[in-house]
């Protein structure tokens, strides 16, 4: 009977299940991907991977001298280019930029080869981060708020497919991460056992 006990605590215990998907972080611009992230990777002693600051690093300038100099054309191609590169890989925590699970390609990896979760957060909540940083070519106009509306409409039923959500602006950010991870690491208990 002990024995037995011991086994289901093991069992029921999701702690050492390893993920052998990346974790991919979606969700609209200052919905907190990028911090979330970090606290995803802490908790997992993973590596993190921001890919907004790859394309800046591989590019030698901002997104926004990105957009002004090569147009959005280009760096939604970069930006493709560098989160399939980074999926392939098939570990770590992975921010994507919001507007990412727009290419056709990139979706389908996210949601075939990674734990997706999209990161929720209150529009006034998003329009007070966004309007502290000036990196966000899209919103550099008269009425951000009814930008990021728009784009919202047209992207909700993409980040809807998300196997997994989290609310970033919920108050307590540990809590908010230890409940997703366990999530997590049930679906992959799952599929170890497939
Ligand atoms: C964009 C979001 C940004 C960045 C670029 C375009 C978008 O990333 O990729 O400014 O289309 O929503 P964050 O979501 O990290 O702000």
């Amino acid at each position: 009977m002990f024995v037995y006990k011991e086994i289901m605590a093991e069992l029921t215990d999701y702690n050492h299940i390893r993920l052998l998907k990346p974790i991919v972080l979606i969700g609209m611009m200052g919905s907190g991907k990028t911090h979330m992230g970090r606290v995803f990777a802490k908790k997992l002693n993973q590596p993190f991977f921001d890919s907004d600051k790859l394309i800046e690093e591989k590019a030698g300038c901002s997104i926004a001298d990105i957009f002004e100099r090569f147009g959005e054309q280009k760096f939604r191609t970069v930006e493709a280019n560098t989160i399939q590169d980074l999926i392939k890989q098939g570990h770590g925590v992975i921010a994507t930029g919001g507007g990412a699970i727009m290419n056709e390609d990139t979706a389908r990896m996210i949601f075939d080869k990674s734990y997706s979760v999209w990161v929720q957060a209150d529009l006034d909540k998003i329009i007070s981060r966004v309007s502290k940083n000036k990196n966000r070519p899209l919103l550099a106009c008269e009425n951000p708020k009814d930008v990021l509306k728009k784009l919202m409409e047209q992207r909700q039923p993409i980040y809807e497919k998300a196997r997994f959500r989290m609310q970033s602006d919920s108050g307590d950010e540990t809590e908010s991460v230890t409940n997703t991870l366990s999530d997590i690491r049930a679906v992959a208990a799952q599929e170890a056992k497939q």
